[in-house]
């Protein structure tokens, strides 16, 4: 069964690059910056990889062509990871040719334990060849992640802290909210200390009021680092984050492949499940 988009509208900015473009334009507007995801994963076959390392190329040259202030979000998956390691790191490197002819960047969102591993050792290879073109994403709650963020830290790199959005069991994820959030704080001080631009994504006020005081208390600009959302909650936070002179970036999905990160939304956070339902019964 198709499912309506209009039922994923609140958290993807629509089926195409034209649809999302007047809202990125809209929150540009609002000194908002944003990243564009063009939605997908795991994809299995040369053919839709290939095509889709088209379409991120396309996407890059679209936000030049307009003017916007937008990075992009991918997934390795959707280059090919599972196909092959080395067409997916071609692949990669193609899109990144375009990002530093045009002086774009592109962040790798990090996805489940499976390719957390090759995802790393992939962005690392990426870095040294393009620098500040590219970025990573490292996820709090897994065990492993004070030692790859102290390694990140130490090469230099541009890393996107999140908490991690995906089911994994305990051996290799912390499951408590408590120890995540920890976990979070002492990823977060090694990036303030040790890197120039860290991206803090979170919706969580205990993790955003713990990193304004911890810069505070440490004289750390509120010019060297931002914090990120995603496209449908909280914007009245990032408008707020932008007058009290943060920087902030909204991570703004769309495409015709929503539903796994609509799905993931939705697990998340039961109020974004009440918002669902409510639209379905609004005239
Ligand atoms: P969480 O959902 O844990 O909520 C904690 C508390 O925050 C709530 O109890 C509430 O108090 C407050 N809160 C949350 N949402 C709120 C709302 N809408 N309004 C008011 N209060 C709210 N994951 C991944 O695995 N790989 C990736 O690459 C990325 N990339 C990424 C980019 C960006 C920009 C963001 C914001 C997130 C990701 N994620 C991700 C997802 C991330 O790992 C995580 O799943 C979600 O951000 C949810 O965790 P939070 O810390 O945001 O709050």
């Amino acid at each position: 069964m198709k499912l309506p988009f209009a039922l994923a509208k609140r958290f993807v900015a629509g089926e195409s690059f034209e649809d999302a473009k007047p809202k990125v334009e809209k929150l540009n507007n609002k000194e908002i910056k944003i990243t564009l995801d063009l939605l997908g994963e795991n994809v299995e076959d040369r053919e839709t990889a290939d095509e889709t390392v088209e379409s991120y190329i396309d996407l890059l040259k679209s936000i030049n062509a307009a003017g916007l202030d937008s990075t992009i979000s991918i997934k390795l998956t959707m280059m090919g990871l599972d196909i092959d390691r080395a067409y997916c790191k071609d692949n990669l490197f193609q899109l990144l040719d375009v990002a530093r002819d045009n002086d774009q960047f592109v962040r790798i969102d990090m996805e489940g334990t499976d390719y957390t591993q090759e995802t790393i050792d992939l962005f690392t290879e990426a870095f040294e060849e393009y620098g500040k073109h590219v970025g990573i994403v490292i996820q709090a709650y897994l065990h492993r992640t004070k030692e790859d963020i102290d390694e990140l830290a130490e090469l230099g790199a541009d890393v996107r802290i999140c908490k991690g959005a995906y089911n994994e069991p305990a051996d290799l994820a912390i499951q408590d909210m408590d120890k995540i959030r920890e976990s979070y704080k002492e990823c977060t001080k090694v990036l303030l200390e040790k890197t120039d631009y860290p991206r803090i994504a979170t919706h969580d006020d205990e993790l955003i009021d713990w990193v304004k005081a911890y810069a505070k208390e440490n004289d750390i600009d509120k010019e060297c680092f931002e914090f990120q959302m995603l496209y449908g909650l909280r914007q009245d936070t990032m408008e707020e984050f932008v007058e009290d002179g943060y920087n902030a970036r909204i991570y703004v999905p769309f495409g015709t492949m929503w539903f796994p990160y609509f799905k993931r939304r939705l697990m998340e956070r039961k109020e974004n499940i009440w918002f669902v339902l409510s639209t379905m019964f609004k005239k």
